[in-house]
Formats: C-alpha cells, structure tokens, sequence
C-alpha cells in the first residue's frame, strides 16, 4: 500500500570519492531517470556532526559542494527532490521517536560504530551511537519503499527494517514500510587503491589514494597509475581474482565506469598486465570523471542558486514529511 519511494543520503563531510559516485550516487541517478518511483536525495549534515564538530562555514562549504556534486553527476532538482537534512526538521523529531523503539544492544552490534568510535567509545559523541537511528528516521520519515547505498550501509538498514517492525508490532499498526535496500552493481564496496583491505572513504583522512570527484585529470590518471596491483596478467575468469583483492577493485572500478560486466572487462583486456591496464582505466576515469569536476566548479561560482534550489527542496519534502510526523505522533500519544 506504500508509494514506490526511493530515499537515500550522503553526508557533507567534504571531497566525494569515486566511492561514493560509484556505490550510491550514480545509480541514484538511474533511478532518478526510470521513473518508476519517486526520488528522495538528501545532504546529511545531522550525520555529519557525529564524528567531530567542524566549523560552520566549512560544514556550509561542503553542504553546498556535496549539492553541486548531486547536480552534476545528473540529479535533476525538479526530477527529484533535493534537500539538506537540517532544513526538514521532521528528520531530527522521528529521531528521537526511534531512539526509543531501538534497543542499546541493536545499536552496540553496528560494526560501523564500533570501526568509528574505536577502542575509545568512551569518548565518542552520543551521537555516533545514535547515528543510525536517526538514518532509520531520514528513510520513514518519507515511508521510503527502495533505498539504493553502498555495501557498507547494509547493516544500517537491517536496523532500519527492525526499528519499523518494532514500531509497527508495539504500536499494533502497519505504518511504517519494511524497507528494501538496493545493493547492486559492480562497485558496491571500491576498496583503498593501496591496501585492499579498506573502503576507499571521504571520511577517512588517513587515505591519501582515493579519488575524489574534484580532483584534476592528472591527480586522477596518476593515482591510478600508483594503485597497488600484482605482477601477474588479468585472467580470462573472474574465479582468477578472487585471491587478489587489488586487481579485482580495479576491474570492478572499470566495469561501473563503463557500465559493462566484470566479466566483459575480462573479456576485453584478459593476458594483459597491470601496467596497461591501468592507463585504460586512467583514460576512462578521467573521460568519465572531469564532466563532473568540471560542473561542480561551475555551479560553486554561484551559492546563491545552490542555497535557493535546496530551500525549494525542503518545502516539497515537508509536503511528504509533515503529514508523516503527525500520524507518528497520533500513534504514539503525542
Ligand atoms: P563516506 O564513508 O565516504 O563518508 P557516506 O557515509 O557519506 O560516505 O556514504 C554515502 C554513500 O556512499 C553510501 O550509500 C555509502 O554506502 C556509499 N559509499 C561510501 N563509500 C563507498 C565505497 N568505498 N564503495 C561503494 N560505496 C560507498
Ligand atoms: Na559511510
């Protein structure tokens, strides 16, 4: 009985990588354009507080550049709504509703809390903790059916479904959805290009590898020139990868740039070595990649228009969110 309802987010905690375009906001955009469901695409500057406090007008900067980053890689503002977290405040008021339907334990298992808050959690913000109930609120708060992310979020929206399920059982209601993540591709988790251990993160400043979509077309053909690889020739299966994480990433980074499968990569450059490959690749990234900086730089020149696109965006969204919120709270008694 739920609207085909597509939500997901990215927070603005500055220089999106190739991650981050190839896990989240590329089919975002493919979704945009299907039609079959209306799409939700939100700046989460709430989330982006939850590491550490940053200035305001760098957490300003990178709002409005992760906006400029949505608009170009092809979201459209009148095909979907865009919007900045904050600025639709239901978000933060179902938050609290759901603070207290998860259980401590539900949110002592998320990996990414305990990868984030690391062996001092006493130090950590409350806000770390909570981080993924209110991510569960940023999806129902819209009753989002689809929400399309990268592999590491698949955690978080298990909790997601779980926090709807509790509230839906306790209240003895059927309000909120049993979301469904969209984790497909080629490139759902792009690895660190030197240790092929780690994600390649925005927010992780230690990786000085990851391509962010700012970069110039030097920077970018030179650290995939540098990215770690193996002496041996690409095979022609892709079973001959799997012990080789490296390679595998960048045959998996070339084939979402192209839109073919790993295996028609395979198919193309199986025999060759590394070294060749990687000027393939590089000559790839860079056609596909510099549109994007390009625009991106064209659209910061003018932050007034960011800032009037995204309070349009707020305005459309509480249309969704308002109505929401209210049931919400008729359920609950408030
Ligand atoms: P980051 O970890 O880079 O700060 P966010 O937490 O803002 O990114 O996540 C934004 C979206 O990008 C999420 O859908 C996430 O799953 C996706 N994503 C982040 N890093 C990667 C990656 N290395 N590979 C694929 N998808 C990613
Ligand atoms: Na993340």
């Amino acid at each position: 009985q739920f609207t085909p309802r597509v939500f997901s987010g990215i927070q603005p905690s500055g220089g999106l990588t190739l991650g981050n375009y190839l896990g989240a906001m590329k089919r975002f955009v493919t979704m945009q354009d299907a039609g079959t469901h209306e799409t939700i695409y939100c700046m989460v500057d709430l989330h982006a507080i939850t590491a550490r406090l940053v200035p305001a007008d760098e957490l300003i900067h990178n709002t409005r550049e992760l906006c400029a980053g949505f608009i170009a890689v092809g979201i459209d503002p009148e095909k979907s709504v865009l919007i900045n977290q904050s600025q639709v405040p239901e978000h933060a008021q179902l938050a609290w509703i759901f603070n207290c339907v998860a259980r401590m334990g539900w949110m002592g298992r998320m990996t990414q809390w305990k990868d984030k808050a690391g062996k001092n959690a006493e130090a950590a913000s409350l806000g770390l903790f909570a981080y993924p109930a209110l991510m569960a609120a940023d999806i129902l708060v819209y009753h989002a059916t689809h929400v399309p992310v990268g592999e590491d979020q698949k955690q978080h929206l298990e909790l997601t479904r779980d926090i709807a399920a509790k509230f839906n059982h306790d209240y003895g209601v059927d309000f909120f959805p049993i979301t469904e993540p969209v984790i497909e591709g080629a490139a759902t988790r792009v690895m660190n290009l030197q240790d092929g251990t780690k994600k390649m993160s925005k927010s992780d400043p230690s990786d000085k590898t990851r391509i962010n979509l700012t970069d110039s077309a030097d920077e970018i053909a030179k650290k995939i020139r540098k990215a770690k690889t193996d002496p041996d020739p690409l095979p022609e299966a892709l079973e001959g990868l799997e012990t080789r994480p490296e390679a595998r990433n960048l045959v998996n980074i070339y084939a979402a740039l192209a839109d073919i499968d790993p295996q028609a990569v395979l198919d193309q450059h199986a025999g060759g070595l590394f070294g060749q490959f990687k000027m393939a690749l590089a000559d790839l990234a860079v056609d596909k990649l510099a549109p994007i900086s390009t625009e991106m730089t064209r659209l910061m020149a003018d932050p007034a228009e960011i800032d009037r696109i995204l309070g349009r965006g707020a305005e459309r969204a509480r249309e969704i969110t308002v109505p929401i919120l209210d049931r919400t709270y008729d359920i609950v008694g408030m």
